[in-house]
């Protein structure tokens, strides 16, 4: 990879340790997107064109419901030195990663099942549930997207590009269930 990406990839981490969106889309999160990935690249041999997609990878929650996210990522990326058709190209994939849309390409395809994956990560959860349990957030920002994980779940899996995607999605959402049920939060199918 380039030392222009390295030093975007850098400057995404140093923006998530110092103020993440929120509990649910901190600098771990991001991690854990890379890492499913590169697990669903290598398992479906996906060749990727450069080092965009881990790039926007890094970025793509880093402004999340930012009504000027966009423009903070184009001068964040300005700054860094990259130029318009990459710019254009991160801008692209994370754009469309979001529940609900069209993805394009491979990039955006990997982002966004790598993404929705992430949905069913314990650690993710568990940090959270941590958080509220030692007194650092409030009830309502611990369970904000319990209602949004429970209309999902049921679609999800139709919703995923790759296969091995949806085998990995079902392995995690087991043991998530088999998780949820060992601390009471799960009832009728739902997460409570
Ligand atoms: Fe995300």
């Amino acid at each position: 990879m380039n030392n222009l990406y390295i030093k975007a990839i850098n400057r995404a981490k140093e923006l998530l340790l110092e103020n993440p969106f929120d509990v649910y889309h901190t600098l771990d999160h991001h991690a854990e997107v890379v890492c499913n990935i590169f697990d669903i690249k290598d398992a479906e041999v996906i060749e990727l064109k450069n080092g965009l997609l881990e790039v926007a990878a890094w970025w793509h929650d880093v402004f999340k419901d930012n009504t000027r996210g966009e423009e903070l990522l184009i001068k964040e990326f300005l700054d860094l030195g990259l130029n318009q058709e990459e710019i254009q190209e991160i801008l692209n994939i994370i754009s469309s990663h979001s529940f609900g849309q069209e993805q394009q390409n491979s990039e955006a395809k990997l982002l966004y099942d790598a993404d929705k994956i992430a949905l069913v990560s314990i650690p993710r959860w568990k940090y959270a549930f941590d958080r509220f349990d030692a007194g650092l957030i409030s009830e309502a920002e611990r369970d904000k997207y319990i209602p949004e994980w429970n209309r999902r779940m049921p679609i999800l899996e139709d919703k995923l590009h790759y296969k091995y995607s949806k085998l990995l999605f079902k392995k995690r959402y087991a043991e998530f269930v088999d998780w949820l049920k060992s601390i009471g939060r799960y009832q009728n199918g739902l997460m409570v």
